[in-house]
């Protein structure tokens, strides 16, 4: 049995982090002192994983694979003899009319178990844990008493899991998933090296901003920033993972995903695609070469993003033209969720 436990997670809404907690209480309980820790404050060299000491990762899953913070954490990990790791990926449980079903982790614990693994981690399981699902700027957030369903279901079973690996068995849990994330796999990768940037370049918030600067203190990456000169306003840059948490805690619902704007934005981007490509691409004779060609489109298409969020951004600060993109965009009228007991402050400091 262990005698500590090292639970680093990424956490947008809390569901991960939550996860997290519950695990720990369990180990608590057979003795072993767990420490809940945000990745983005985790320090590494200062406690360096152990046989004695169970190292755990904690993530949400994005575009059916780990979220890229959680990689870079993993890739940046130290390099063991055996220590014990499990690595936990939260997913989206959702109900359809009466119907809860699960969400899909697809290769989400596996590319993070395999690059501890190849750190010399000694992996004693992994899985992944239904919770409410949390794609904000997407869709509507679940009910309290929907979301009490999915905490329960999986407070159960990561205490299960947790017990697994206490008592010195091995737990690997998710085989369908993993094969359809592998079949997915050109999805999570594109979201990966691209689309998680162009996310970030539809958040505004609306004419109910009282500048109070929440959303940029509590970004785990520091990706708001609050500009302007009379009244500050968030602005997302490109380090924006798309967590939700900005727009998950925002006390006056005041962060929107601009719905009205991607439509245009992308009826000209992609409408104007095929005309540049045959001017400009053509005639500097990138089309023979794939890479050239795929790389000129991510950079026209982040480049457009970036100019259109710009024109975005000032508009936005003009009264009328917030209530303009506010009044076309679903967000306003979605409910927003975040896990109920998980406060900024939790998430900031862990526990
Ligand atoms: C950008 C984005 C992409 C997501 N993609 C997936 C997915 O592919 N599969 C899934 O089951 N859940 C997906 N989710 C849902 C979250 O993984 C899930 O709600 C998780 O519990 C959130 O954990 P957190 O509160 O710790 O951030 C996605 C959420 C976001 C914001």
């Amino acid at each position: 049995m262990f005698k500590t436990a090292s639970f680093y997670y990424m956490s947008g809404t809390g569901n991960s982090f939550k996860t997290a907690v519950w695990a720990g209480e369990k180990l608590k309980e057979r003795g072993c002192k767990a420490s809940v820790i945000p990745m983005e404050k985790a320090a590494l060299k200062n406690t360096p994983p152990s046989a004695d000491n169970l190292t755990g990762i904690f993530t949400p899953t994005h575009a059916f694979t780990a979220t890229w913070p959680a990689i870079k954490f993993a890739l940046k990990m130290p390099r063991v003899k055996k220590a014990p790791a499990v690595v936990i990926a939260c997913r989206a449980g959702a109900y359809y009319g009466p119907l809860p079903l699960p969400g899909m982790e697809g290769t989400a614990c596996l590319i993070i178990a395999l690059i501890l693994l190849l750190k010399g981690y000694d992996i004693r399981g992994f899985a992944g844990m239904d919770m409410p699902t949390n794609w904000l700027a997407v869709h509507w957030g679940m009910t309290e008493k929907h979301a009490q369903y999915f905490y329960d279901k999986t407070k159960r079973e990561i205490t299960a899991f947790i017990d697994t690996v206490a008592s010195g068995r091995r737990i690997f849990k998710g085989i369908p998933s993993w094969i359809m994330g592998l079949a997915l796999i050109q999805i999570s990768f594109m979201y990966v090296i691209f689309a998680r940037f162009m996310l970030a370049k539809i958040m505004f918030a609306d004419e109910k901003c009282t500048s109070c600067g929440i959303c940029a203190a509590n970004c785990p990456y520091g990706a708001i920033i609050m500009k302007g000169n009379k009244s500050k306003k968030p602005y997302w840059t490109f380090k924006c993972e798309s967590c939700e948490r900005c727009i998950a805690y925002c006390p006056e619902k005041s962060i929107q995903a601009a719905h009205s704007y991607i439509i245009i934005l992308c009826w000209i981007v992609f409408g104007l695609a095929g005309a540049v490509t045959s001017q400009v691409v053509l005639p500097l004779h990138m089309s023979d070469n794939y890479i050239t060609a795929t790389l000129f489109q991510i950079a026209y298409t982040l480049g457009f993003f970036y100019i259109g969020y710009h024109i975005l951004f000032f508009l936005t600060r003009f009264k009328p033209f917030a209530w303009l993109f506010s009044h076309t965009t679903f967000t306003k009228i979605y409910r927003r969720y975040h896990q109920s007991d998980v406060t900024l402050r939790d998430l900031k400091d862990g526990k």
